[in-house]
């Protein structure tokens, strides 16, 4: 994880330097140090003011400022980061990596220093592929330099294809997985999450409540055991946690379809409050108020993800994991849909609107296994996803 580790970040010169203030942003929400390091092609893109404003850190430009060299010398600031990303890196810049130039700040850190270097390129796609470039990366991958990106897509110069630079989410997302560590390592999990919208027309739905707060705090605690965490969120208004892999959709079926499409996995834990039913005839146009009264809609049935992969022949999770959200006879209902649905464990609350834990911060849970049924104490619902993670540890015995 990123959290507590310092990143020197060289801004070369390129136009994607200006995501350079939304990916210190993002580094910082990860709980990283950022320490800016600027060349001097960087400085015609993007004000150093604003950066160190961003970085809350002085930024770094000249290789031969006494009252820097006198504050922290090259080498020091070269290895006092656990980390370099250069981002974006220019060809030219990638150039003279390969080559082992130092004739600037930026070069000279990258050649002094004994930390782990990730660069994330950023050019036209024809210096992308040009038979130069490609050679540079080859001789600063057989140094260690990791490469993240690029992506393929619509070019500030009007082209389209591969050299954009990696989203900042993207290059966090990476360094994430890098300094990854926990008992969950190399554990790949499905969480569903959030609600699910069925359309009636392009602006009516049907949905069942969900704030999606439960399904990301266990998303989140897994992620900081180590885990692969494959996060598949409907419409929700919790915070997407930060390192997972992020699949978003709206309606049941498509969530089907994106569970399905991420097997296998270890482990599926399905929190999201999916519609039952979707809409037989989705309207193309908004349908209109006539006088024949309220329109009549006619409902199908949404495949039911639960007990889809909880009765798979192949694929199958080891450890596959439901709630059931009960307004009434919370165990009968409960032990009831555990049983129907195929899985290991079904996480029983209820949602009754005297309780108040649908929206709120606390839940109160059964956890029904074949073994047992525990009830757990009323608590955060980031308790119970710890709780929960950690329960999670000890079946798949890491
Ligand atoms: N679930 C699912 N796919 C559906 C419906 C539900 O994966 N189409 C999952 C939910 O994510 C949850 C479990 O099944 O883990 C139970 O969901 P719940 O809404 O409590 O029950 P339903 O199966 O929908 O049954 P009912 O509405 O009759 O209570």
């Amino acid at each position: 994880m990123l959290e507590g580790k310092t990143v020197l970040l060289v801004i070369t010169g390129g136009i994607a330097a200006y995501k350079s203030i939304e990916l210190i942003r993002l580094l910082q929400t990860n709980n990283a140090i950022v320490v800016p390091v600027m060349t001097k092609s960087a400085l015609q893109f993007i004000k150093p003011l604003s950066v160190a404003a961003i970085a809350g850190s002085k930024v770094y430009t000249e290789l031969f400022d006494l009252t820097a060299e006198a504050e922290m010398g090259h080498i020091e600031l070269s290895r006092s980061a656990d980390i370099i990303l250069v981002a974006p890196a220019s060809a030219s810049f990638l150039s003279k990596m390969a080559q082992g130039g130092c004739d600037d700040l930026a070069s000279t850190l990258l050649l002094a220093t004994d930390k782990p270097v990730f660069v994330a390129p950023s050019m036209n796609v024809r210096m992308w592929h040009h038979p130069a470039t490609q050679r540079n990366l080859n001789a600063i991958n057989d140094d260690g330099i990791i490469t993240i990106g690029p992506n393929e897509g619509g070019m500030a110069c009007g082209e389209f294809g591969l050299g954009r630079m990696s989203e900042p989410s993207e290059i966090v997302a990476f360094l994430n997985s890098y300094f990854k560590q926990g008992p969950l390592l190399g554990k790949r999990i499905i969480v569903t999450s959030g609600t699910t919208h069925e359309m009636i027309d392009p602006v009516r739905y049907i949905a069942n409540r969900s704030s999606g707060e439960q399904g990301s705090a266990i998303a989140s605690a897994l992620a900081d055991l180590g885990a692969n965490v494959i996060f598949i969120t409907g419409p929700s208004t919790a915070p997407i946690p930060a390192n997972v892999e992020l699949t978003k959709v709206r309606s049941g079926r498509e969530m089907h379809k994106a569970v399905l499409a991420q097997l296998p996995a270890d482990v599926a834990i399905f929190v999201a409050a999916v519609s039952d039913w979707c809409i037989d005839h989705v309207s193309e146009q908004k349908i209109k108020k006539n006088s024949n009264g309220p329109p009549v809609l006619k409902f199908n049935e949404n495949p039911d993800i639960l007990r889809d992969v909880g009765n798979l022949k192949d694929d199958r999770p080891s450890l596959v994991i439901g709630f059931a959200a009960e307004t009434e006879d919370l165990y009968k209902n409960a032990e009831t849909k555990f049983k129907k649905k195929g899985c290991d464990w079904i996480i029983a609350n209820d949602v009754s609107a005297t309780t108040g834990y649908m929206g709120g911060d606390e839940n109160k849970i059964c956890l029904i296994s074949a073994k047992q049924t525990e009830d757990w104490p009323l608590m955060s619902k980031k308790s119970v996803a710890k709780k929960l993670a950690a329960k999670i540890c000890t079946a798949l015995e890491v």
